[in-house]
Order: structure tokens, then sequence, then C-alpha cells
């Protein structure tokens, strides 16, 4: 195959894998490192770099999970709370070998939706190179997230947009 039809497939083959698909095996580190390199070569207007990612595994991972949890039973009222959802979320964290946290930073240089834009680039090179190593991903957006501040060393300038999930998957190349 040529450089056009492997980039070509590459792009239709790029789906969402859930942590429920991940075997549990681990992600090779330099497999890892070259999807995570890959966000870097987004395009960024006025090279604001506006991407700020940080990698949790392990222990921390976990705990990420079930500080989440905490936040969904605390701030829902218990006639709509559902036990099966606050087993889910922490759930998906433990299933999956990596997960980095999508954070974007507000330089004030170019409009906020731009940032946001170049950082979805980013993800998207994440998703590819995730493909091409037949590593399983997917962003989650999920709505917590707003509630986290400090667990991620926010700046008042930065939000974040979500959780990049990633795990090995039964026919992995990585
Ligand atoms: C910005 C963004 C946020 C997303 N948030 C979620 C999410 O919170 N939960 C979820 O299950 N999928 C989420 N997804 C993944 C989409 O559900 C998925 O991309 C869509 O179903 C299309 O499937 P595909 O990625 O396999 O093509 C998100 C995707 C994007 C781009």
């Amino acid at each position: 195959m040529n450089e056009k039809e492997v980039l070509s497939q590459l792009i239709k083959a790029r789906k969402s894998y859930f942590p429920r698909d991940y075997t549990g095996q681990p992600i090779e580190p330099s497999v890892l490192k070259e999807i995570l390199d890959s966000a870097q070569y987004a395009p960024n207007h006025k090279r604001t770099r506006p991407w700020r990612f940080t990698l949790f595994q392990g222990e921390q991972k976990n705990q990420m999970g079930e500080r989440l949890a905490e936040i969904y039973k605390e701030i829902t009222r218990p006639e709509v709370f559902l036990e099966k959802k606050y087993i889910d979320i922490p759930l998906k964290w433990s299933q999956s070998d990596a997960v980095v946290a999508i954070v974007v930073n507000y330089s004030g240089l170019v409009p906020e939706w731009e940032e946001i834009a170049a950082v979805s680039m980013a993800v998207q090179n994440m998703y590819l190179s995730a493909t091409a190593a037949g590593v399983g991903a997917y962003w989650s957006s999920i709505s917590l997230k707003d509630h986290l501040g400090p667990e991620l060393g926010l700046l008042e300038n930065q939000s974040c947009l979500g959780f990049f999930f990633m795990g090995s998957l039964e026919d992995s190349k990585g």
C-alpha cells in the first residue's frame, strides 16, 4: 500500500473502543509514547499549542475513577442516583491501561473555539495513532469532569474537555 492508501485506510478504520473492549494487557510504553507524541503535530493558530495532557496510569488512574464516582454521589439527588452508574464510572478507569485528561489552555491570543479545535485535532492524531498501533481508545466527555479542578491542577485559563481512555485490544499490534 502506498502512503495515501495507508492514510485512507487508517482514517476509515478509526473507531471508538470502550473500556469493556480492553483486554487488561498493558500497552507497550513505546507505543503509548508514540500515541501521545503524535498529538503535538496538530495544527494550532499562532502556535499556542493549547493542549495540556495529563497521563494517568496505575493506582493514580484508579483513584481518579473513584474520585469521579464520589463526585457523582455528592452532586446527585438521592431520588435520581443510580447505583449502576456509581459502579460503572470507576470500572471504566480500572479496565483501561491509560487515561489522558484532555485539557485546553486558553492563551487569550486567539478565540477560545480555535484552541478547542486545535486540541480536538490533537486528539484525532492520538485516535489515528492508536488505530495504527491496534490500541483501543475513545474520548469521553463525561459531564462530571466539570467538577474537577485541583485533581487536574487546572489553572484559571484552562478547562477539561474530557478523558482519552486507552487499552489493549484482543488482536492488538501494540
Ligand atoms: C468531543 C467528543 C466527546 C465524546 N464523548 C463521549 C462520551 O462522553 N461518551 C461516549 O460514549 N462516547 C463519547 N464520544 C465518542 C463518540 O460516541 C463516538 O466517536 C461516536 O459514537 C462515533 O463512533 P466512532 O468514534 O467509533 O466513529 C465522544 C466523541 C467526541 C468527539
